[in-house]
């Protein structure tokens, strides 16, 4: 527990409250209310969770005003350079970067869970084939929990460790599984002599007809865009997981309750909707049209891939997405892509608009990722379930951190009610 060395003191209707000031390794300070309501007879209200801290974390750290986003430390334009995505999560769950056996152990170890019990296809064939393959994912995740029983005791660190492993090998494998019954083709099964994102790239594009050779251009791509949304501390998803885990619920049901928060167009969806906007814009000469719009306070559009909670300066991720936006439609050879020059167009004049600027709305990750899915052939509805195999390792090491704190309770908030007070009831005849 983080220390405390000095106290608030809060001062209402003749009462006192001593508030411990617990110091963080870096940051803001935080203010301890957990004896507020025993000693005050008060709450604290806080809704969308703007100045609350919900637990004690060592894993990421984000500087909102500097734009900075670290993984145990490590800073992400560093890691998205030189590391990939697979050490990322060991380093995620793990906390130190790993040697390379400790990093070839751990591949071994997600390569060879990579599989889905056979059975598991026949959830699949149950859903419509025009159903959105996060409808998709969110049911077969947590239908996990009725296949592998014997990883589901979360009181057993073993049983998490494997779940963990599980849960990180199998995602990509769902996701593909999701989008191959969408178009109508036979699902591609894994396979152990590729790499993580070649392995995901190979189930999606593959066809029994013929080869299909990984691009390592590709591959890498991929690989960054894992990298780049792996964790992000206390966001929506991440906080489902972790109050969905707070009861003690098995792993699988926890991952599937991030992955429905995660869909929402404010979240991961925001990806898919950022590509739409793009493209319905189309050309431009419609961008004031549209950036009018984004400012109309009658008008519910908002720009997409815009603004962010923490981020008020820029989101570094954005920045990585960008220049690989460029680089992989350099590389594949997509000259002038109408979408990019949307969007960079886009960028340039809201970042010129005083909206913009005085609301401190900058590029986030979802801004760039769709423009790179897109050139690969991935469909706008596969975006989301994409960034939800990057974070699935985000929100189980923020879930294993959860259950392994001694001062975790299950997640209750309190409420400030405006309802009615106590009335009698009154018979229908008398309404
Ligand atoms: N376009 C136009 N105006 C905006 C936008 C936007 N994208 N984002 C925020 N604003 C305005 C908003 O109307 C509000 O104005 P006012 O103060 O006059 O009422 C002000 O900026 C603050 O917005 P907020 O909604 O109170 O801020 P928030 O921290 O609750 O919301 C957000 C953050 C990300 C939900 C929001 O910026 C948004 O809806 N952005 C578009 C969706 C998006 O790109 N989401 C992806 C986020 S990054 C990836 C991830 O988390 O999954």
């Amino acid at each position: 527990m983080a220390d405390s060395t000095k106290n608030a003191t809060l001062i209402f209707d003749n009462k006192t409250v001593e508030l411990p000031i617990l110091a963080p390794s870096v940051g803001p300070e935080v203010i301890d209310i957990r004896k507020l309501y025993a000693q005050g007879d008060v709450f604290t209200y806080d809704p969308g969770f703007t100045s609350t801290a919900s637990c004690e974390s060592e894993i990421t750290f984000i500087d909102g005003d500097k734009g900075e986003l670290l993984h145990r430390g490590y800073p992400i334009d560093q890691l998205a350079e030189k590391s990939h995505f697979l050490e990322v999560c060991f380093l995620l769950l793990y906390g130190e970067l790993p040697s390379s056996e400790q990093l070839e152990d751990f591949e071994d170890r997600v390569t060879h869970h990579t599989m889905l019990h056979e059975q598991m296809m026949n959830f699949f064939r149950g859903f419509r084939r025009d159903a959105h393959p996060m409808a998709v994912m969110t049911g077969v995740v947590g239908a996990m929990s009725a296949f592998y029983h014997d990883s589901t005791d979360v009181s057993d660190p073993w049983q998490r460790e494997v779940a963990s492993i599980r849960l990180i090998a199998k995602m990509p494998t769902i996701a593909a599984m999701a989008y191959k019954y969408s178009v109508g083709q036979p699902v591609v099964y894994p396979r152990n002599d590729l790499d993580y994102s070649s392995n995901f790239l190979r189930m999606c594009f593959a066809v029994p007809a013929e080869d299909y050779v990984v691009d390592p251009i590709l591959s890498r791509a991929m690989d960054r865009i894992f990298t780049l949304h792996a964790d992000h501390e206390q966001n929506a998803s991440t906080s489902t997981v972790r109050l969905a885990g707070s009861s003690g619920a098995n792993p699988f049901a926890c991952i599937a309750a991030g992955i429905a928060c995660l869909w929402g167009p404010a979240h991961g969806g925001a990806n898919q909707a950022c590509l739409e906007m793009l493209r319905e814009i189309g050309t431009v000469d419609r961008i004031p049209e549209y950036i009018a719009r984004a400012k109309d306070k009658n008008d519910p559009f908002r720009l997409m891939g815009f603004g962010h909670r923490v981020y008020k300066n820029f989101d570094p991720r954005a920045t990585v997405m960008k220049k690989s936006a460029d680089e992989v439609l350099d590389l594949m050879g997509i000259e002038n892509n109408d979408t990019l020059k949307v969007a960079k167009e886009l960028e340039r004049i809201a970042l010129e608009d005083p909206y913009f600027a005085e609301k401190k709305l900058y590029p986030n990750v979802d801004f760039y990722s769709g423009i790179i899915l897109d050139a690969m052939g991935f469909p706008t509805s596969m975006f989301t379930p994409i960034f939800a195999v990057s974070r699935t390792v985000g929100w189980i090491a923020q879930w294993k951190e959860m259950i392994a704190d001694p001062v975790q309770k299950i997640g209750r908030p309190r409420q400030l009610y405006t309802g009615p007070t106590k009335r009698d009831y009154v018979n229908v005849e008398n309404r």
